[in-house]
């Protein structure tokens, strides 16, 4: 138990690197190890034993790494994975270890940006479906209206380099359009993808002025300070080296190129067979 080991970060490819691009920023005392599953990205529109099976191994990878406390920076793992990690595979298989999404530390905060109470959600397929972030906001944020949009062909934009093509000039106007249809006082837009905030600049080009755009990143990379304050006894189990290693389950040359676009630095990675 005196084993010191790094923070996991997961994500199904290359959105998570916006998480934890922050997460490093914010936390650059401890070391990280960084899992993309590229091999079977996207999961955007996989079904839920898929991608609890996909984000589960990916997550029993990490612990034979020794990471104590992992990560889920991928809203649809968040969405459709993590309650059975946390309340059943845990419990039964990894009871000292910990494993966090991004939907909670998200939903604490949004209603602390709208000044009107609607609020508008942009995700992958799996993530709207399951309806995580209306029924975790309602939780904390009971008055708060929540209005959703899939954005199914925006990942796949993303991850093919598209983000700045005429392509994405339609794609954003469909779904950004299809959101605030749906009512005149969203005043808060959250990019409830990690891979979206590629997409910002395109999205800031199509929303109104007064809309404010959230990313996930430093909202995460807050709440994750705060959970290492109020738990000194994972604190004391995570290596302070400063330093990041990169996993990819597919090719690492095409994981550091494209990979870095979302680190905005350049990144050394390693391939894994899983
Ligand atoms: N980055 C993931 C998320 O936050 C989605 C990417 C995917 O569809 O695999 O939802």
């Amino acid at each position: 138990m005196n084993l010191q080991a790094p923070i996991g970060i997961f994500d199904s490819g290359y959105g998570g690197l916006t998480v934890f691009r922050a997460i490093r920023e914010a936390l650059p005392q401890y070391d990280y190890l960084y899992l993309g599953d590229n091999a079977r990205a996207p999961y955007g529109s996989r079904s839920f034993d898929t991608i609890h099976a996909y984000t589960w191994q990916c997550v029993q990878w990490m612990f034979a790494q020794h990471c104590p406390l992992i990560i889920l920076a991928c809203n649809t793992a968040s969405a459709k994975a993590l309650r059975n990690i946390q309340q059943r595979d845990l419990p039964a298989l990894h009871p000292q270890e910990r494993v966090l999404g991004v939907i909670r530390p998200t939903a604490e905060v949004i209603g602390n940006y709208s000044l009107t109470g609607h609020v508008g959600v942009l995700g992958t397929k799996g993530t709207i479906q399951s309806d995580s972030y209306p029924l975790e906001i309602a939780k904390l944020f009971p008055q708060l209206k929540v209005y959703q949009q899939a954005c199914p062909l925006w990942v796949p934009i993303i991850e093919a380099g598209e983000h700045d093509s005429p392509a994405a000039d339609y794609l954003v106007e469909k779904y950004l359009g299809s959101l605030l249809s749906q009512s005149r006082d969203i005043d808060t837009v959250l990019l409830a993808c990690t891979h979206y905030p590629l997409l910002s600049p395109k999205i800031l080009e199509y929303l109104p002025e007064h809309i404010r755009l959230i990313s996930q990143g430093d909202i995460v990379a807050s709440s994750l300070a705060d959970y290492l304050l109020r738990h000194p006894e994972m604190d004391s189990r995570l290596s302070r080296g400063g330093s990041s290693l990169f996993f990819t389950t597919d090719d690492e040359s095409e994981f550091e190129e494209k990979g870095s676009l979302f680190f905005e630095k350049p990144l050394r990675a390693t391939h894994l067979f899983l």
